[in-house]
């Protein structure tokens, strides 16, 4: 098949999962909007709805932001969970807020707005949910008519030309945002072949600027692959069948692979059709174990499998490859691994209700992809971890260092500290935000004159507040150097990204 009838393929496959015969759940009494009023878990506050958009608000300065956080550091996240009286049974599900920090020394002004996708706009103004979510069939939901229908646009955020800030989902289009408005501008058009196809949140930029992305339509099995110019046109783009294609949230990139690790949780177009969400289509599948595919970047056509213990992972840290004294090649990767796909499943669902489900821990581990061999190995670190994120000019290359959250709670969801740890040598220092606080993610902000700076949000429990904290990047246990206090909460968000100013 040519390239251009698989994108046409794919573009109309984007819609197949949602346009399949279609069941509306039971009409049982949905009590989960009333379940979570009910809950007295003070950390139901992260995953309360804000009812409007969030106007340029100064924060409470304590400390100094250094120079080079001069800029704004953007975040996403689901934050519309309910309407018309009905709630989401799904965290993923809620239409996204994008939140923008902008930071001048010891200044900080905090924004929050929704995105107004096509879908949110179309609900509001019905008053009701009128489409399917990522792990919700709502009752009385129509079919979507394609892929973007029941875009969100909630996951992550991406700045892809001065003045314009992509808001990320991974099942359809992105969505464009003014960068200093936040107001939402349309779906990003990449080709004409391409509207609607999957674009996913987590794409890498190469540190000449290249950016590479991904797309998975489940229902047809098929992966696309992204090549994104700096300066912003579309490169390249194609589809690659990929046998029983799981679920793909994240990938890595080296100098010269694309690098995918495959949880075994497949999607089974029999249980959509039987009126499951898109989640609940998603079947685990243990006996699959996780696969891993590295692409060379430069010929698509050129790729290698290799077999990896079942695991579940969404997040990739970095890969890097390094030449053996063999000649032969070795990918590093490592990435946040669970035995198992519960979180997803249960626990980020049943929060919405303000239930606690404890699922299996996520570690940070650390594989290594032998190409001459086939070969692969993987080493499990006894550290708890989620939001990994690296130096950004380190992407594809030996990195070393990972900044993550990690001490998981006792007794409500969510971590308490975050973390600087070297990958290599297992050695992490930490500073603990304490039990009242549910770390999000923290970026690493580079600085040519020093080791950079760790930044990131935390939502305080008990100030029912939500702080922005900085950190030097070699000193992290000794506490922040500058935090900024918001006058008011914000929904846990998912993804962000620092732009200097
Ligand atoms: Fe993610």
């Amino acid at each position: 098949m040519q390239r251009r009838d698989l994108l046409r393929l794919l573009a109309s496959a984007g819609a197949t999962p949602l346009l399949a015969p279609f069941t509306t759940q039971a009409a049982e009494l949905d009590t989960w909007q009333a379940d979570f009023e009910a809950s007295t878990a003070p950390w139901k506050l992260g995953f309360a709805t804000p009812p409007s958009d969030l106007p340029l608000t100064p924060a409470t300065v304590h400390g100094r932001f250094p120079d080079a956080l001069a800029g704004t550091l953007y975040r996403i996240g689901p934050a519309g969970h309910d309407l018309g009286g009905e709630r989401y049974h799904h965290w993923f599900d809620g239409d996204g807020m994008v939140q923008r920090f902008v930071i001048e020394g010891t200044q900080v002004r905090h924004q929050g707005r929704y995105v107004a996708t096509p879908k949110r706009v179309a609900e509001l103004r019905a008053g009701r949910r009128l489409t399917e979510a990522f792990g919700t069939v709502p009752p009385d939901a129509s079919p979507p008519t394609s892929a973007d229908s029941m875009n969100v646009a909630n996951t992550s955020v991406l700045l892809v030309q001065q003045g314009e800030v992509l808001a990320l989902w991974e099942g359809g289009s992105a969505t464009r945002l003014d960068a200093r408005t936040l107001e939402t501008l349309g779906v990003k058009r990449w080709h004409a072949d391409l509207d609607g196809m999957p674009f996913s949140a987590h794409p890498k930029v190469d540190p000449d600027g290249t950016v590479w992305n991904f797309g998975v339509s489940a229902s047809q099995s098929l992966l696309a692959l992204y090549e994104i110019a700096p300066e912003g046109p579309l490169r390249r783009a194609a589809v690659v069948p990929v046998a029983e294609l799981p679920m793909v949230h994240d990938f890595a990139v080296t100098t010269r692979h694309l690098v995918f690790l495959m949880p075994p949780l497949v999607y089974d177009k029999a249980r959509k059709q039987a009126g499951a969400s898109f989640l609940d289509a998603h079947v685990w599948r243990p006996e699959l174990g996780m696969r891993a595919l590295v692409i060379d970047k430069k010929d698509w056509s050129k790729r290698q499998s290799f077999q990896l213990p079942a695991g579940f992972l969404f997040h990739v840290g970095n890969a890097w490859e390094e030449t053996q004294v063999s000649g032969g090649t070795q990918i590093h990767i490592d990435y946040v691994r669970s035995d198992n796909a519960s979180s997803v499943f249960t626990t980020n669902r049943e929060l919405m209700r303000g239930r606690r489900v404890v699922s299996a821990e996520p570690h940070l581990a650390v594989a290594t992809l032998n190409l001459a061999t086939g070969q692969a190995t993987q080493e499990v670190l006894a550290l708890e971890a989620e939001f990994p994120r690296i130096d950004p000019r380190r992407v594809g290359l030996r990195h070393r260092s990972v900044v993550h959250a990690t001490q998981l709670a006792d007794g409500r969801p969510g971590f308490c500290a975050i973390a600087h740890t070297n990958v290599e040598t297992g050695r992490s220092q930490r500073f603990v935000y304490g039990k009242q606080a549910m770390v999000e993610e923290h970026v690493f902000v580079p600085d040519g004159k020093g080791p950079g700076w760790i930044l990131g949000t935390a939502l305080d429990l008990a100030q029912r507040r939500t702080v922005l904290s900085c950190f030097a990047a070699d000193q992290l246990a000794a506490g922040p150097v500058a935090q900024a206090t918001l006058p008011h909460a914000l929904p846990l968000g998912l993804h962000g990204s620092f732009v200097p100013a």
